[in-house]
């Protein structure tokens, strides 16, 4: 599907400052990075800037919700550390602040051709109070001449970072948003049919807006997860809501059952197009995740649109296709974005995505 906005194969790059919103809102455990899904898919578009000649990459993003206040436990230091590594033959600086003259000098320091980090957007609390005065120091300090927003999980966020410097400079989308948005749009807009909505998770409230708005355009919709062992019901006939569960020593429902399994492994192979959001059962816990794992393995092998949601599932599918037995599974898309890839799949504008130059 033709994506409607601007993107940085429609600018002119060369010689210039670029400021780069990535969301590099990493899970952490004890200072180390757990998982960097996020910090990968941002580097083709950091990669293609760089090719493109532009002088230098600033790079701004949020980790937590630190709420206004500087907090080392919420540092992007480690994830600078990261970019380093996974940015081959490429200098990668961090600097600890966001605006100032700490910043202006730690961009003049770094090298035409590299990468400046700077720390976490949410120390201050302009950030999310999508102030015009912090996005312009931002502006002024990094010396930015184009905004390139990449941080797709983000975008359903009005803050500065995502909206105020968008509205300040020239400002285009990144290849990961154009890829998740364009694959998110065709599946609500002009899917192919047979179409299948796979629900699981625990919040029904998050899931029922989802569920609503493709009762009438999907042809099937499955519910699992902790929403169906809560007793989920819905008479519409396209709903299907596990049948059984997997129960622990105590009889808690902790996972969809091999009914069920067999009855939504049937749906997968039959659908052209899979959007599947939230997990099917526990599965922090390995005996609770066979129901998830066999979703994912038939999902993986449908030819057709297959979309992942982000958050658990995204988590969850990612540490399968980590493992070399998974190397067959193919999806068109494993979202980076929880909220946003749902708001985006529940027909909700996203501002970080509307602010950006129209194609
Ligand atoms: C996310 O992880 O969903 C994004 O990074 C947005 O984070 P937030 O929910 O704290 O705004």
């Amino acid at each position: 599907m033709k994506f409607r906005k601007k993107t940085i194969r429609d600018i002119d790059v060369a010689g210039k400052i670029v400021l780069v919103r990535v969301d590099y809102n990493v899970p952490m455990k004890n200072g180390e990075i757990v998982e960097d899904m996020r910090i990968s898919a941002s580097l083709p578009t950091l990669n293609y800037l760089l090719g493109q000649g532009c002088r230098k990459l600033v790079l701004i993003s949020h980790l937590g919700r630190p709420k206004g206040e500087v907090n080392n436990e919420y540092s992007l230091a480690p994830v600078a550390q990261r970019l380093a590594k996974l940015l081959i033959n490429k200098d990668v600086r961090f600097c600890s602040e966001t605006t100032g003259d700490v910043v202006r000098e730690a961009v003049a320091d770094t090298p035409d051709g590299g990468v400046l980090m700077l720390e976490n957007l949410r120390f201050s609390p302009d950030e999310e109070a999508n102030s015009e005065e912090f996005a312009d120091a931002i502006i002024a300090a990094t010396g930015a001449e184009v905004f390139v927003q990449d941080g797709f999980a983000v975008i359903h966020r009005a803050h500065a970072s995502t909206d105020a410097i968008a509205r300040n400079l020239p400002a285009v989308a990144g290849f990961l948003v154009e890829d998740e948005v364009s694959k998110l749009e065709e599946a609500t807009t002009d899917p192919e049919h047979p179409v299948l909505v796979m629900i699981g998770g625990s919040k029904v409230e998050d899931k029922q807006p989802l569920i609503d708005k493709f009762l009438p355009i999907a042809d099937m919709i499955a519910v699992g997860g902790k929403i169906a062992a809560d007793g989920y019901t819905n008479d519409n006939p396209k709903v299907y809501v596990s049948e059984d569960f997997a129960l622990d020593e105590n009889g808690a429902k902790l996972d969809i059952g091999a009914r069920s399994i067999a009855h939504m492994d049937e749906m997968i192979r039959k659908a052209r197009t899979i959007i599947w959001n939230g997990v099917m059962g526990m599965t922090e816990d390995q005996r609770f995740a066979y129901g998830s794992t066999m979703v994912a393995t038939a999902m993986g092998h449908n030819s057709g649109l297959t979309i992942v949601g982000g958050g658990d599932t995204a988590g969850f599918v990612e540490g399968m296709l980590r493992s070399p037995n998974n190397s067959s599974l193919k999806f068109s898309l494993v979202s980076t974005g929880g909220g946003a890839s749902l708001e985006l799949l529940c027909g909700k504008k996203l501002p970080g995505l509307e602010v950006l130059l129209d194609a």
